[in-house]
């Protein structure tokens, strides 16, 4: 067959996709202890939630969204984030005071793929609405740490900044602006038409950000309440024990943020894709796509990146592999029963010779194999280097305690 998948994107399949369902399940797992529910929102929304919600000047609105019109001619995109989805399902509905939510699934951008930067991604996230205290950005922010670290990744760096708020913040972008016109015949063309319309955004440049070292500095300009938040967000931390890198240079790709603004990066991974998550507070989001002034915080992980900085960890997704040589239907009540408790096992449903079931167990690399004899039989148990006969109903057993 001549069709492969479209450009950018993947298909995950076993071994690969175990390390995936096991992330995926741990992400379950640490989003929940820590209180914020399961959401599932639209694929797509309407295109003006984007444009109003992530930025018009952002990279993602102006080159990266999959935009299409429906049979019904309304303009929609497939989701290149999940925050402005997320603010937008919670105003709508009528919910008020502080609201969670934890998020899990495929997001979209045209963007030039590379490993670790595909066209379409996975992201898990986090938001939580409706409070400005710092301690949901501390909350946020270990939440993500933890989930990291489980996944045993390790170098990964937390850089934390503070962009300010709408009190603070037009001031640094006039210092910025009048920053940006002085060194303007050094700047792309793209860039110096953003000086006027978003200069915040010519920090983001992939091709002028790195210039700008000697650039006015968000945490310069922040107000006394943002100074306060900033400080009260490191303490926390601090109190945690969870290592913090202060970047004032460290802007994020989407307009919506305002004071603290963070990234996790994997260390050992290519600085072009080595983001493996991050976000921050986005105190006016709820405004610009038209609700009520409701502040939020939150981070989204990009699951293909924390799987590339893993490096392919390959793990079985069978316990054991059950060799019949009674037949299959003779098997199935035994291979029933284990299933029941809780042993994810396999078996050769063709009526295959003993023979091509052990080489289906070895294809799979089972770490056991089970030879099923017969009713009122024992079970021989085979890994490498041992052989044990056990009832049925011991198996389960046995195999926990390997
Ligand atoms: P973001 O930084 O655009 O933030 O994306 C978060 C993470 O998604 C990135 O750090 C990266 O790991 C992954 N990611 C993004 N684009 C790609 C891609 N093309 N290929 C592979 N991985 C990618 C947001 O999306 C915000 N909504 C995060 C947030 C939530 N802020 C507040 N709440």
């Amino acid at each position: 067959m001549s069709f492969q998948p479209p450009k950018g994107t993947d298909d995950i399949l076993a071994p690969e996709s175990q390390a995936w369902r096991e992330t995926l399940r741990l992400w379950e797992d640490v989003s929940e202890r820590y209180g914020y529910p399961l959401i599932v929102l639209p694929i797509f929304e309407s295109t003006e939630l984007f444009e109003r919600g992530v930025g018009e000047t952002t990279e993602v609105v102006t080159k990266q969204m999959y935009t299409f019109s429906d049979r019904g001619d309304r303009s929609m995109t497939l989701r290149p984030e999940g925050t402005a989805g997320v603010v937008r399902a919670y105003l709508n509905s009528g919910q008020q005071g502080v609201w969670k939510g934890a998020y899990s699934g495929p997001f979209f951008r045209y963007e030039r793929p590379q490993a670790g930067r595909r066209r379409q991604f996975w992201q898990v996230g986090v938001e939580y609405l409706g409070t400005a205290s710092s301690l949901a950005d501390i909350e946020v922010i270990e939440l993500g740490y933890r989930f990291i670290s489980s996944t045993g990744l390790g170098d990964v760096a937390l850089l934390l900044n503070s962009i300010g708020d709408s009190r603070c913040r037009p001031q640094y972008v006039e210092a910025l602006r009048n920053y940006l016109r002085g060194i303007q015949s050094e700047l792309s063309p793209e860039s110096v038409e953003l000086i006027d319309r978003n200069p915040l955004r010519v920090l983001d440049s992939k091709t002028d950000g790195p210039k700008l070292m000697e650039a006015p500095r968000t945490l310069d300009h922040l107000c006394d309440p943002c100074v306060e938040h900033f400080a009260e967000v490191k303490r926390g931390l601090e109190g945690l024990r969870i290592p913090y890198k202060e970047d004032a240079s460290l802007v994020r790709g989407l307009d919506y943020y305002t004071r603290t603004a963070f990234e996790y990066v994997a260390t050992g991974l290519d600085t072009a894709q080595n983001a493996v998550g991050g976000g921050g507070r986005y105190d006016g989001l709820a405004e610009a796509i038209g609700g009520r002034a409701t502040p939020g915080v939150g981070f989204a992980l990009g699951i293909d990146r924390i799987m590339l900085a893993l490096g392919d960890p390959q793990r079985p997704y069978l316990d054991a592999y059950l060799v019949s040589e009674t037949g299959p239907e003779d098997a199935l009540p035994a291979v029933s029963r284990l299933r029941e408790d809780g042993v994810r096992v396999d078996f050769d449903t063709e009526g295959r010779s003993v023979k091509a079931q052990f080489r289906t167990a070895g294809r799979l690399e089972v770490p056991v194999v089970l030879v099923w004899r017969g009713r009122g039989q024992l079970v021989s148990a085979q890994t490498e280097d041992e052989r044990v006969e056990l009832p049925l109903e011991e198996v389960s057993t046995w195999l926990n305690k390997r």
